[in-house]
């Protein structure tokens, strides 16, 4: 089992969001039984919380359901997952300060590397915009998650099948 954390601040916009997407083109692809993805925030503002209402509405509107509860990221994941994918700069900093130089597992890098229109962007905190600004996440972490699948099939051997 290939393990990715999608990391965000509050754990209740993007990163649940870019777990359920991700999960959905797993499933879709077949590969639910190789690649397991989970979220979590740097901070500890929204632990056990579900996600905000407006990202599990446009989620839906877009064919995606988001069920998770907020957690906070800790050393602990450093170490259990493969690769762990920041939304932002700040929240890439963040995992580093945990980090603190250790060698760990985990590969760290921004979410958007993997954006074929904008690589190495951040995917904006869309809790104090507007609806509009849920479906822009949406469509770039939809657009990211796709190339990052075709990436760790590629980079772990996954046969797909096909
Ligand atoms: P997220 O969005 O990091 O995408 O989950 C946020 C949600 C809540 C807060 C900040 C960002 N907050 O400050 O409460």
């Amino acid at each position: 089992m290939t393990k990715v954390m999608f990391v965000c601040l509050g754990n209740i916009c993007r990163s649940p969001l870019a777990e359920a997407i991700f999960k959905h083109k797993v499933k879709n692809r077949g590969l639910d039984d190789v690649l397991w993805a989970d979220s979590a925030g740097t901070s500890d503002y929204h632990i056990g919380e579900p996600p905000d209402s407006r990202t599990v509405r446009n989620a839906l509107k877009n064919g995606v359901t988001v069920d998770h509860r907020g957690q906070q990221l800790t050393v602990k994941h450093l170490d259990e997952y493969d690769y762990i994918f920041a939304m932002d700069s700040q929240n890439h900093a963040s995992i580093q300060r945990l980090v603190n130089g250790r060698r760990i597992r985990a590969k760290i890098d921004l979410i958007r590397s993997f954006d074929p229109l904008s690589p190495g962007g951040e995917v904006p905190d869309p809790y104090y915009g507007g609806e509009h600004g849920f479906q822009e996440v949406f469509e770039m972490l939809d657009r990211s998650i796709e190339k990052l699948i075709d990436y760790l099939v590629e980079e772990n051997g996954i046969r797909t099948g096909t």
